[in-house]
C-alpha cells in the first residue's frame, strides 16, 4: 500500500480528485496518510477532515526563519510515513533537503504542457493568462517529478485541452482542471502505486 502525503495551499480540487479516485478504486493500492498546507485557510484542509485524514497546517508565518519552517515541513512529511509526496496546488518552494530525502518520490501537477508556460512565476491563473496572450490553440496539464528546478523534473503524464473561442483565464483554468489535472494526477499516483511508472 503506497502511503501518500499531499501538500496543498488552496481549494484542494486536485486533492479531492485523488480522494475520489481512491474511493472509487481508480487509484489502486494507495492511501492518503496526511494533507499538509502552508495556508491555514486552505479549503483543502476541510476536504481532508471530511475524509477523516489528518489535515496539518505548517505555516511559514509560525516560524522565525525559513530554515525552521523547512524543518517543520520535513518533520510533518516524515510523520506521515509517506512513500510519495504529491504537490497538489501547492505554492511552497520545496526545500532542497526534502528533494534530496525524497529524490524521485515527489510529484507535482502543473497547469500547462511543460515546457510551455512554466518556471518561476508561472502558477495559478498566470499560466492561463500567458497561454491566451500567446494565442495557443491547445494547452493542458503535466505531472512531473520535482527536482531542484522549477517545473523541470522528468515528465510522467500530460493531457492536452483545447482552448475555446472566448475563453477567459478562469474558464480555461476550469477546463484544464476538469479535463486534465483531475485526470492525470490520480492516474500518475495509480501508476506509481502499482509499479507502472517508467521515469
Ligand atoms: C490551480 O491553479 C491548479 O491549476 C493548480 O493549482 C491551483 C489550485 O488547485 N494545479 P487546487 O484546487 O488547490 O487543487
Amino acid at each position: 500500500m503506497l502511503r501518500v502525503a499531499v501538500l496543498v495551499s488552496g481549494g484542494g480540487t486536485n486533492l479531492q480528485a485523488i480522494l475520489d479516485a481512491i474511493d472509487k478504486g481508480s487509484i489502486r493500492n494507495a492511501q492518503v496518510t496526511a494533507v499538509i498546507s502552508n495556508n491555514p485557510g486552505a479549503y483543502a484542509l476541510e476536504r481532508a477532515r471530511k475524509h477523516n485524514i489528518p489535515g496539518i497546517c505548517v505555516s511559514p508565518k509560525s516560524y522565525d526563519s525559513r530554515e525552521d519552517f523547512h524543518q517543520a515541513l520535513m518533520e510533518a512529511v516524515e510523520k506521515s510515513s509517506a512513500d510519495l509526496v504529491v504537490l497538489a496546488g501547492c505554492l511552497v518552494v520545496i526545500p532542497s533537503c526534502m528533494i534530496e530525502k525524497y529524490r524521485g518520490r515527489i510529484i507535482n501537477i502543473h497547469p500547462s504542457l511543460i515546457p510551455s508556460f512554466c518556471g518561476k512565476g508561472f502558477y495559478g491563473l498566470k499560466v492561463h493568462e500567458e497561454a491566451l496572450k500567446r494565442g495557443v490553440k491547445v494547452t493542458g496539464a503535466t505531472v512531473h517529478i520535482v527536482d531542484e528546478g522549477t517545473d523541470t523534473g522528468p515528465i510522467i503524464l500530460q493531457k492536452a485541452v483545447d482552448v475555446e473561442k472566448g475563453d477567459t483565464p478562469r474558464s480555461l483554468q476550469q477546463r484544464v482542471m476538469e479535463q486534465a489535472e483531475w485526470v492525470i494526477l490520480p492516474k500518475a499516483i495509480d501508476m506509481i502505486a502499482n509499479g507502472e511508472c517508467e521515469v
